[in-house]
């Protein structure tokens, strides 16, 4: 596929004058936090913001009793959204609703049942070796480095190893600068007014067309690849007999391009994102990383951690779960209405956009004490009782995240592992800023440099 015609068909795929990302741009706006004013408003107006635009309604909600409402109670009124995100997602589950997703999601569910997972541990871990050789050599030369590129890298690793038998077929720097040129949506603005401007193909879009280009080429790289031990139980097995599976003819070989996309960009993405918070975070609270090293050091000690030692490291666990609170990677989940109904008392009309604030809740002194100190140890305080629906870096109800569980196993023993061997120290800029594209990112990044403890 040339670069053109790439560009055609993402142009085409991009946000339209409707997309909510475009909509919700001028309310995040403020350079420090882009999450503040919308925490002003819902301060200010309640749990259910109507915003009308020029042709449609965006729907802000703040409450945890109404996220429930949308992802659970009338889940089938409320689709998904995904606008100008097409050409990252295809026609993958994540996008689907009613009847079919079930077909695609039911032969793909047992991978990510929880006892998989000690069968993945030790791919993850071989993943982390290969990151620490890495940074043994930054350590060495004294760089510095852009920490969200390592922890993405890191992530891509270990789903390759882990759920698809193979080592990453493609060069995971180039895959990720790519990714980030497309994903970060409010590029898709730029590429939007030259579309406007009937000037689709010129300079702009060279860039999205290489980054839809490049991740395009990835699926067909992974199929080509050679096993690395002929595993039996893995996800891409699973994906390949559900393509020969005659019951389900929607599951084409399209679809299972379309899978290993999802894959590598909803489980990299955001798995990597919130590793690289809890590093910002550790480096920030060194005793926190003190802890985290002598739970490391009494749970495990010289040998490689195993399953039944990620269930007791509780405390490294815990700061996983306190950085996903503080920083959600996915801090919006969006439906569109498909049937009229009220919420909090207002009305919903179909097609209106709903964005449930999830950041929102997860900051809410009302639900939280202190919601912004980094506290892990508030995970770990059984006494304490949660507001239900109040934490929800994963969604909520039947669609909620397929590798919630696994994310956490991978980043936990990737920050045990880690710090025990390195002090990273975060060296950018204090506060780092933040960007709300689709996911919550670190503006600019994250820069680190690492010393090798002795
Ligand atoms: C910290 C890590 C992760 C976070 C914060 C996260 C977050 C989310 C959220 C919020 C959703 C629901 C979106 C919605 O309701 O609109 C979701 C869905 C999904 N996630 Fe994750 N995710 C993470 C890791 C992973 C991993 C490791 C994988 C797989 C390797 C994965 C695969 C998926 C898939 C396939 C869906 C769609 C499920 C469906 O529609 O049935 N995620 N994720």
């Amino acid at each position: 596929m040339t670069a053109e015609s790439t560009a055609q068909q993402s142009g085409f795929g991009l946000g339209d004058e409707s997309s909510v990302w475009f909509n919700l741009t001028p309310l995040l706006k403020d350079p420090d936090n882009p999450m503040r004013l919308l925490m002003q408003m819902a301060e200010r107006y309640g749990p259910v913001i109507p915003v009308n635009m020029a042709n449609q309604r965006i729907v802000l909600v703040t409450e945890p009793e109404l996220f429930k409402h949308v992802l659970v109670t009338k889940v089938d009124n409320y689709v998904k959204y995904f606008d100008g995100l097409k050409p990252i997602f295809g026609k993958s589950m994540i996008t689907h609703d009613g009847a079919l997703w079930q077909k695609i999601r039911m032969p793909q569910q047992p991978a990510f049942h929880p006892d998989a997972f000690a069968e993945y541990i030790p791919y993850f871990i071989e993943a982390i070796k290969s990151k620490m050789a890495h940074w043994a050599e930054f350590a060495r030369t004294g760089e510095t480095f852009e920490m969200v590129e390592q922890t993405w890298t890191l992530a891509a690793d270990m789903i390759c190893k882990a759920l698809f038998d193979r080592d990453m077929p493609f060069n995971p720097h180039f895959v990720f600068k790519c990714v980030k040129t497309y994903t970060d949506v409010s590029n898709h603005k730029d590429i939007r007014l030259k579309r406007q401007a009937d000037a689709l193909f010129e300079v702009g879009d060279e860039d999205t067309a290489k980054a839809v280009e490049a991740w395009w080429s990835v699926p067909p790289a992974l199929f080509a690849a050679d096993p690395r031990e002929e595993r039996e139980k893995t996800l891409l097995k699973m994906i390949q007999n559900a393509m020969a599976d005659p019951s389900i003819p929607e599951f084409d070989e399209q679809q299972a391009i379309d899978e290993i996309k999802q894959y590598l960009w909803a489980g990299t993405e955001t798995t990597a994102l919130t590793f690289a918070w809890a590093l910002y975070l550790t480096s920030k609270n060194p005793e926190a990383a003190e802890r985290i090293r002598r739970e490391g050091e009494t749970v495990y000690g010289d040998r490689e951690p195993t399953a039944a030692d990620y269930s007791a490291l509780q405390y490294t666990r815990a700061v996983i779960q306190e950085t996903m609170r503080l920083y959600p990677p996915v801090w919006s989940l969006i439906r569109v209405a498909t049937e009229p109904d009220v919420i909090g008392g207002k009305e919903i009309k179909p097609g209106d956009r709903i964005v449930l604030f999830s950041y929102g809740a997860h900051h809410n002194p009302r639900f939280w004490k202190d919601p912004e100190e980094f506290i892990p140890e508030r995970w770990m305080d059984k006494t304490q009782k949660q507001v239900k629906y109040s934490y929800v870096p994963f969604g909520a109800g039947k669609r909620s995240c397929i590798g919630g569980a696994m994310s956490q196993v991978e980043n936990t023993l990737a920050l045990s592992i880690l710090l025990r061997r390195f002090r990273p120290e975060y060296v950018g800029l204090e506060p780092p800023g933040l960007n709300a594209t689709v996911t919550l990112t670190p503006r600019g990044g994250l820069l680190f440099r690492v010393q090798e403890l002795s």
